[in-house]
């Protein structure tokens, strides 16, 4: 029986522990019958998503009733598919315990649009209001880098809160997690930014995984880990601020970046419980317009940059090393003469780091330390990825790095340059002065 018993290979694999048992018992989903199709509801109606720090006090008081609903679900009626450990269950089942994981590939973004979609169908439920809307942890912004004071206040009343975090004193996020000037709202397109059929894309393997890692700290429960990261409803919020990122990713270069066409993509799909309880299926193609299907939409971000030529500039790569081809050393060398060029440094096929982890990537080894990666000239970006505590299919990613004068200069050199992960104290460090493991390099000038 499903949930129940585990295949012969987690036993030759030694896979066999007491976590893993409980896990497989605990994630699967309440039977559910036969889905039906994905269908607007009707009397649906486009309404904005607002970042947290922008709610109304009676708006706060709204969302914090709504996962109070959802949390006493958890007692009153544990099947519920709508109750908070529910809800936290369809994540656990598809991050590859048992369900299929829909991380590190090109499933992760609509595959969450989708699962905040429902979830946020509940949250009406519970409520009696059709109105509501999600709301957004915008940790694009400087200011609120830190746990926003709505999800941390007084936890004997606040059903935001979550005592798993080491975030809850208010303190701010590192300063390199989200550069304003790098990745990875830089992705040239849709593979570096939001994966392909068996890669993950900077989106996920940036931010995403940075700020589940940093939330949790070193706690490694709730939002460190992916089997438990969604039973606090800080999740949700980080999850919309992909959602939102990735929506404002397409509209700011309607040329270059575009969601993938292919029907492997579009066609994907999974299964989720409404809010009447009625199993859904769900294609990524239904999630691609959120205004006409699903009944949200957020303010655009800033202006609209001229939409610039691109260039692509293939580099050489022996043994992980990186060399500028003969051909466009010079013009890369010689320096931009007053003229601003932003070049964004694309890595596919990247062997992520083990475990779950956070780490600053360097053009060799760094000259300098200090907190502030920013302040040091060899840093070229970051590399961060969650995991669950289960067997886990280990795919490749992407990383869209920022490729700095000092990188340029490393990579004419005859030696060329490698790109070394260095620590930053959070999460996994055993790949901590290891050189990036990676298929192929290029250069998108703009
Ligand atoms: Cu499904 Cu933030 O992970």
């Amino acid at each position: 029986m499903i949930g129940t018993t585990l295949p012969r290979r987690a036993f030759a694999a030694g896979l066999l522990t007491p976590f893993v048992r409980v896990f497989a018992q605990s994630c699967a989903p309440p039977a559910g019958g036969l889905p039906q199709a994905f269908a607007v509801p009707t009397g649906q109606t486009d309404i904005v998503r607002k970042p947290i720090s922008a709610l109304t006090g009676n708006e706060i008081t709204r969302l914090r009733l709504a996962y109070q609903r959802l949390r006493e679900l958890n007692t009153s009626a544990p099947n519920n598919p709508g109750s908070l450990m529910q809800q936290a269950n369809v994540h656990c089942w598809q991050c590859g315990g048992m369900g299929r994981d829909i991380h590190q590939t090109w499933e992760f973004l609509p595959w969450h649009r989708a699962y905040l979609y429902y979830h946020e169908r509940i949250l009406c439920k519970v409520l009696n209001d059709q109105t509501f809307r999600l709301p957004y942890w915008d940790w694009d912004v400087d200011r609120t880098r830190r746990v926003p004071s709505t999800y941390r206040r007084t936890p004997s009343r606040n059903s935001l809160f979550n005592t798993n975090r080491n975030t809850n004193d208010g303190s701010k996020m590192p300063s390199g997690i989200f550069p304003s000037n790098g990745n990875p709202m830089d992705s040239p397109n849709f593979a570096a930014f939001g994966g392909t059929a068996d890669a993950g894309g900077n989106m996920e393997n940036g931010p995403h995984g940075a700020i589940h890692v940093w939330t949790a700290g070193g706690s490694r429960a709730d939002m460190g880990r992916l089997d438990t990261a969604a039973r606090d409803p800080i999740f949700y919020a980080h999850h919309c601020n992909i959602d939102r990122l990735w929506a404002e990713w397409i509209r700011r270069n309607p040329t270059a970046h575009a969601n993938p066409t292919a029907a492997g993509f579009l066609d994907s799909n999974w299964t989720f419980f409404d809010e009447n309880g009625v199993l859904r299926r769900i294609r990524a193609r239904d999630v691609l317009d959120s205004v006409r299907n699903l009944g949200y939409h957020y303010a655009p971000g800033a202006a609209l940059a001229a939409p610039a030529p691109t260039k692509r500039i293939d580099l050489e790569v022996s043994n992980n090393r990186i060399k500028l081809p003969a051909a466009e050393r010079d013009r890369l060398l010689q320096g931009s003469n007053g003229i601003a060029v932003s070049r964004a440094l694309i890595v596919e096929g990247v062997t992520l780091p083990p475990g779950t982890n956070y780490y600053f990537v360097f053009a060799n080894e760094p000259q300098k330390t200090g907190s502030d990666p920013s302040k040091i000239p060899n840093y070229v970006g970051y590399v961060a990825v969650i995991r669950g505590e289960h067997a886990h299919h280990e795919r490749p990613g992407a990383l869209a790095l920022k490729a700095t004068p000092q990188f340029l200069q490393l990579a004419g050199t005859p030696d060329g340059v490698a790109l070394i992960l260095k620590s930053t104290g959070y999460g996994d460090t055993s790949a901590n002065g290891t050189s990036l493991a990676f298929k192929n390099v290029y250069l998108m000038e703009a």
